[in-house]
């Protein structure tokens, strides 16, 4: 059967940037089917040739390295242009007659939710009285992403989640989040459960903490009309830094499927240890760069973080009383996401650290999710030549080196498992409401009389004091093995 993947709020930024580059792509690759018809929809008066026209521009800009016109030209003859309102039912009647006059004309359909969060309500609504939902096997498979912010808190998640089931099943509904299309995130599965070596030491016995950097050197840019409303928590926490966490976290799944792996992911959200409000300043930072309340769109005296460290706990077998740290923030000194697995001492030290001969240092595992991705592995090396010296060293792999230079963009995983019908990499239900609990629950304390203040940092440094002291607190240090040069050598 065709299939048609329908933009709705086509005329946008995410188009334009990611989801026409992606599709592109995965055409370039010949992992598109021929027949498969891209159409976007929305109320700027484009015609078919001025959308093509624009999208051509972007892809060129965006991925100039991949940009070839030929491929572009047979690529665009699936491309399509519906002007439309969100809002009218008439209009989406005109996108079914229009989608029944396409040569190989499609029967399946992938709805993209690429407007405004406000709109998915309304666009819901309409493509269920304009019976585009409903599935069977003659009219082929009805199916809806549905882009973040998926809500702004636990309730609003929870109205949203509603509205889709009211005329969805679940297995129709793909909410993304981009982090999970990253190369470097979907591998930190095949590490832990592809390989027979790290699985064993993965546990309270071995591991003294970990950390979760999430660090930005961008800040709020043209988006701070959203960013301003939302914050870091928001829009990093509820979503990315708590997927690479339940991705760490999580037990061995049954089978690499879906549910198995989405189980495994509540569980660990359930297992989350609440931060009461009384403890808010301890076991949370939150900072806003200087010069964030200039930026325009953002309102003067605003109290939004730009940044946000945690200290959590997760109260089952495997992590009973192991601190993982977790931190993310705008303006910061460079991009860089990492998790560091950091294992415990060797529990005696038979080498001389009295003389300082010898490092006082720990094992630890580091997973680069970008720029540099890769994986670099710390342990102890004699020093040649010089009696019994040790030091640490690296052993280290990048993508670069082992597989070439160009990783694809999440989204272009992400768009062919929609169209494939695979659901690994989405977010189900329960695991955006167990999350969201999470960060309401934090941000009750931030509105408590308990509430930490709102540190200010430079723009360009690594974000607010109060973080080193609350990963200093109990003698440890915030890790950045990925950038190369060893921010932290201390061990
Ligand atoms: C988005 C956030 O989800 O992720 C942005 O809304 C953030 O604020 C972006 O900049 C970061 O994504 P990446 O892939 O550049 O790390």
């Amino acid at each position: 059967m065709n299939t048609a993947f329908i933009i709705f709020g086509a005329s946008g930024d995410l188009t334009a940037r990611k989801l026409i580059p992606a599709m592109y792509n995965n055409y370039r690759k010949k992992r598109l089917p021929e027949t498969v018809q891209i159409i976007g929809f929305s109320r700027s008066p484009y015609t078919d040739d001025s959308f093509r026209e624009k999208m051509k521009e972007a892809v060129a800009a965006f991925i100039p390295e991949q940009f070839d016109i030929k491929i572009w030209d047979e690529f665009a003859r699936h491309v399509h242009y519906q002007v439309g309102d969100i809002d009218n039912i008439n209009d989406y009647r005109s996108l079914v007659h229009r989608m029944s006059l396409l040569e190989d004309h499609p029967s399946n359909m992938l709805f993209y939710l690429a407007t405004a969060p406000g709109l998915y309500s309304k666009v819901i609504g309409r493509l269920h009285e304009a019976s585009m939902t409903v599935e069977s096997d003659q009219s082929g498979f009805r199916r809806i992403v549905v882009e973040k912010p998926f809500g702004n808190d636990l309730a609003s998640a929870i109205a949203i989640n509603n509205e889709l089931h009211g005329v969805l099943d679940e297995r129709q509904i793909y909410r993304i989040d981009h982090y999970l299309g990253k190369e470097t995130v979907q591998n930190v599965l095949v590490l832990r459960f592809g390989n027979a070596i790290f699985e064993p030491l993965w546990n309270r016995n071995y591991i003294d903490h970990i950390q979760i950097t999430v660090a930005e050197s961008v800040g709020v840019e043209h988006r701070a009309g959203y960013f301003d409303q939302t914050g870091t928590l928001r829009d990093m926490f509820q979503n990315h830094l708590l997927q690479l966490l339940m991705l760490v976290a999580k037990e061995p799944p049954v089978a690499f499927e879906a549910d198995a792996l989405h189980n495994e992911k509540v569980k660990v959200l359930r297992a989350i240890r609440e931060i009461p409000a009384e403890y808010s300043s301890r076991y949370s930072v939150r900072g806003q760069y200087d010069g964030y309340c200039s930026a325009e769109g953002v309102r003067q005296n605003s109290a939004t973080e730009t940044y946000a460290a945690i200290q959590v706990y997760i109260d089952n077998w495997r992590w009973q009383g192991v601190p993982f740290y977790l931190r993310s923030g705008k303006n910061l000194k460079e991009k860089s996401s990492e998790i560091t697995i950091q294992f415990r001492r060797p529990p005696t030290q038979i080498f001389d650290v009295a003389s300082g001969k010898t490092e006082l240092f720990t094992n630890r595992l580091s997973i680069c999710i970008q720029p540099d991705e890769g994986i670099h592995l710390r342990f102890a090396a004699k020093v040649p030549d010089l009696g019994l010296q040790t030091r640490p060293v690296d052993m280290d792999f990048h993508y670069r080196d082992s597989f070439g230079s160009n990783l694809p963009e999440a989204y272009e995983r992400l768009l062919l498992d929609a169209l494939l019908g695979d659901k690994s990499l989405f977010a189900r239900s329960d695991v955006i409401e167990h999350s969201w609990k999470i960060i309401d629950s934090i941000r009750s304390g931030w509105e408590s009389e308990y509430a930490p203040p709102l540190f200010r940092y430079q723009p360009g440094s690594w974000g607010p004091e109060a973080a080193n002291t609350l990963i200093g607190r109990e003698g440890r240090w915030w890790i950045q093995d990925c950038r190369g040069e060893g921010q932290s050598d201390r061990s």
